[in-house]
């Protein structure tokens, strides 16, 4: 059975999936993924790097307005920032959302010492990717899951990304093959 949510919810991911390509969103499997990821983890604390039009967004929303838990998204444009806003407000979850405008690294770099995140989704710069992991890495709980998008399309960006969780004793992970590809990491 496909993931049933409310009407409005249904027609706007409906909607975002006929302009997929021009936003980078994930395609509709890997945000049903996301979505129950997020349940089964629970997550109370979730951080998405890259937002664009909250596509990926939603999903994880939808599923924190189960678990009662909070997606923080960051977003380097303010036009996209503002569009994400507007989609997750017609969708009913931005009291779940708390938004961040900027440039990835430098947001993380701004997080308090104590902010923990138990899920995190990474979808922005390819190249950036092991960067991302390296500044949230102390900022993860001790049973946090990682996903990261593209990883077989963008291939050569991601590997050094790749290669750091590889020789990190603490996560087990593996690459699935949905498109585009993810990673998923969990340290447990
Ligand atoms: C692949 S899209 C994200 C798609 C989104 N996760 C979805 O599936 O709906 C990547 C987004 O990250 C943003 N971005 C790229 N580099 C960034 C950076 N260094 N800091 C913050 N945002 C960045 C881009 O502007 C773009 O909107």
């Amino acid at each position: 059975m496909d993931i049933i949510f409310d009407e409005v919810t249904s027609q706007v991911l409906t909607e975002l999936e006929k302009t997929q390509k021009e936003f980078w969103n994930v395609p509709r499997k890997t945000g049903v993924l996301l979505n129950t990821f997020v349940k089964m983890m629970n997550a109370q604390s979730v951080l998405e790097i890259g937002t664009s039009n909250g596509y990926s967004g939603i999903w994880i929303a939808k599923a924190l307005q189960e678990t009662g838990g909070k997606l923080t998204t960051i977003e380097f444009y303010e036009s996209r920032q503002s569009v994400a806003i507007e989609n997750f407000k017609k969708c009913g979850v931005y009291s779940h959302i708390r938004p961040v405008l900027g440039s990835a690294c430098d947001a993380i770099m701004d997080f308090a010492d104590e902010e923990k995140f138990d899920f995190v989704f990474i979808d922005a710069n390819k190249r950036e990717y092991k960067e991302y992991f390296k500044l949230v890495r102390p900022h993860l709980t001790d049973k946090a899951m990682i996903v990261a998008d593209n990883i077989i399309s963008h291939a050569d960006k991601v590997q050094p990304f790749i290669d750091a969780i590889d020789a990190d004793k603490e996560f087990q992970y593996t690459i699935l093959e949905v498109p585009g590809g993810i990673l998923t990491a969990y340290r447990g």
